[in-house]
C-alpha cells in the first residue's frame, strides 16, 4: 500500500473511453514553432518529441490548426489537408516509438491569428471585438455558414488524426482561442444561434465537441482519446467567471469525453475573483471530477510538487519542466530526483533537443523559462 502511494504517478489509468495511459503523466501541449511554413511535421519537430516523449502516459502536442484562417503561430503544425496526413504519422510514430500514446491538440485561432498568417490578412472571431491587449486587431465577425464549415473542420481534423495513427485528439478551447472567444462574454456578443446567455454562448464549442465525436464514431476502429481543454476564468469584465465555467465543465461532462484539461499558470492558483480562496482546479474537481477525468497543469516542477497535485486530480500535465528536463519521468521513476534539473541550462541546447528558432524565442520572453546562467 506504501509503495502504491508513494508510486502512484506511474500507476496506469484507464480512460472513459476505454484507452489506457502508461501513466499519469502527460506532456503539455507547447507550440514549438518547428513545423514547415505550409504546416508540413519538420525533422527538427521529430526529433523534439523523441527526446521528450519517454516515460510519459502522453504526449499532447502543440496545437494543429484545422484550417486556413485559424494558424495563430509561424511555425505551427497543420493537421487542415489530408496531404499532411504522412507526417502526422510520422509524429505519430515517433511518439509511440518510446512506448507513450500520441495525442493531437487540434486548434483555431480565431481572433488571435496575426494577420499576416491568415487569408486576406483577417483574423475572424464570434464578434468584432478586438482582444484586451496592445496592438490587437479587431477581427471580422463570422458568418452562420463559417461556423458551421468550422466545426465540419474540426470534424475532418479529428478524422486525419485518426487516419495518421494517433490515439486521441486535444480540442483547444483554452488559451484565449476561437473556441473560447465564442464562449466569452467579452469576444462574442452575437444575437443569433451562437451568442446570447452562458448556456447560449458553449453551442459552438459543444458542437465541435459533438463533431469530433461523430468523427471518432465513424472512423476510430479501437478506443480513441477524447479531451477539452479550457481556461477556467478571464481577467477582464465581461469575462469568463468561474462560475461560468463550473456550469461549461458539468454540460463537456455530459459528453463522451475523456478528460477536462484545465490550463492554468500555477496549478493551486485560487479564483482571480476570489483572493485566497480554495483553489480552481479544486473546484472544479468537487464540481465534475466525479463524471469525467479531470488533467491540472502550472508550474509543477519537482516530484513533490506532481504528488501534492496528484491529491487532487488523477492526471497532471507537465509543460516547461519537460522543456528544461526531458528525462524528468524516467529520473523520477529510476529514484534519480536529484540530477532532474530545474532552470534551463544554456549550454544544454544540443542535449535538451530544442532546436532554432524554438530555443531563442522561448528564452527570450521574460520569465517564461526559469534560466540557469541568466
Ligand atoms: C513554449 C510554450 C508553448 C505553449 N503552447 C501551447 C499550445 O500550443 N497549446 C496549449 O494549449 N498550451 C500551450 N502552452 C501552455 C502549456 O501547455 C501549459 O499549460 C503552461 O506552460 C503551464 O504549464 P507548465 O508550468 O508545466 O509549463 C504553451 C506553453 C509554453 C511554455
Amino acid at each position: 500500500m506504501l509503495w502504491k502511494r508513494r508510486n502512484s504517478m506511474f500507476e496506469p489509468y484507464t480512460l472513459p473511453s476505454g484507452a489506457e495511459l502508461n501513466n499519469r503523466l502527460l506532456l503539455a501541449p507547447m507550440t514549438n514553432f518547428l513545423s514547415e511554413d505550409d504546416g508540413r511535421v519538420s525533422d527538427k519537430e521529430l526529433n523534439y518529441y523523441k527526446r521528450r516523449s519517454k516515460g510519459l502516459g502522453a504526449v499532447i502536442t502543440a496545437c494543429a490548426n484545422v484550417n486556413a484562417q485559424g494558424k495563430g503561430f509561424d511555425g505551427e503544425i497543420g493537421v487542415d489537408r489530408d496531404e499532411l496526413i504522412p507526417g502526422l504519422k510520422q509524429l505519430a510514430d515517433v511518439i509511440h516509438g518510446e512506448g507513450t500514446k500520441a495525442i493531437l491538440q487540434i486548434y483555431h485561432g480565431g481572433r488571435m491569428c496575426p494577420p499576416h498568417l491568415v487569408p486576406e490578412e483577417t483574423p475572424v472571431s464570434a464578434s468584432a471585438v478586438a482582444a484586451e491587449r496592445e496592438g490587437a486587431v479587431t477581427p471580422r465577425e463570422m458568418t452562420d455558414d463559417e461556423i458551421v464549415q468550422t466545426i465540419e473542420d474540426f470534424k475532418q481534423a479529428t478524422r486525419r488524426a485518426i487516419e495518421a495513427g494517433f490515439d486521441g485528439v486535444e480540442i483547444h478551447g483554452a488559451n484565449t482561442y476561437l473556441l473560447q472567444q465564442f464562449f466569452s462574454p467579452h469576444s462574442n456578443r452575437r444575437t443569433d444561434r451562437w451568442g446570447g446567455d452562458v448556456f447560449e454562448r458553449m453551442r459552438f464549442p459543444l458542437a465541435i465537441v459533438d463533431a469530433v465525436e461523430e468523427a471518432v464514431q465513424e472512423h476510430a476502429s479501437s478506443p480513441f482519446i477524447t479531451g477539452y481543454r479550457l481556461s477556467p476564468e478571464e481577467p477582464h469584465t465581461p469575462g469568463i467567471t468561474l462560475d461560468d465555467t463550473l456550469k461549461f465543465s458539468n454540460e463537456l461532462a455530459k459528453k463522451e469525453l475523456d478528460y477536462l484539461h484545465i490550463s492554468l499558470r500555477t496549478f493551486h492558483q485560487p479564483s482571480i475573483r476570489e483572493e485566497g480562496g480554495t483553489s480552481v482546479i479544486r473546484q472544479i474537481q468537487d464540481e465534475v471530477g466525479n463524471h469525467i477525468p479531470v488533467i491540472g497543469v502550472g508550474a509543477l516542477m519537482t516530484k513533490e510538487d506532481v504528488e501534492q497535485a496528484l491529491q487532487t486530480v488523477p492526471l497532471i500535465a507537465l509543460g516547461r519542466e519537460m522543456l528544461i528536463d526531458p528525462d524528468w519521468a524516467v529520473k523520477v521513476k529510476e529514484g534519480q530526483t536529484d540530477q532532474i534539473a530545474i532552470e534551463m541550462d544554456h549550454e544544454s541546447q544540443e542535449e535538451v533537443m530544442i532546436p532554432e528558432p524554438m530555443w531563442t524565442r522561448i528564452l527570450s520572453v521574460p520569465g517564461w523559462i526559469p534560466q540557469k546562467n541568466k
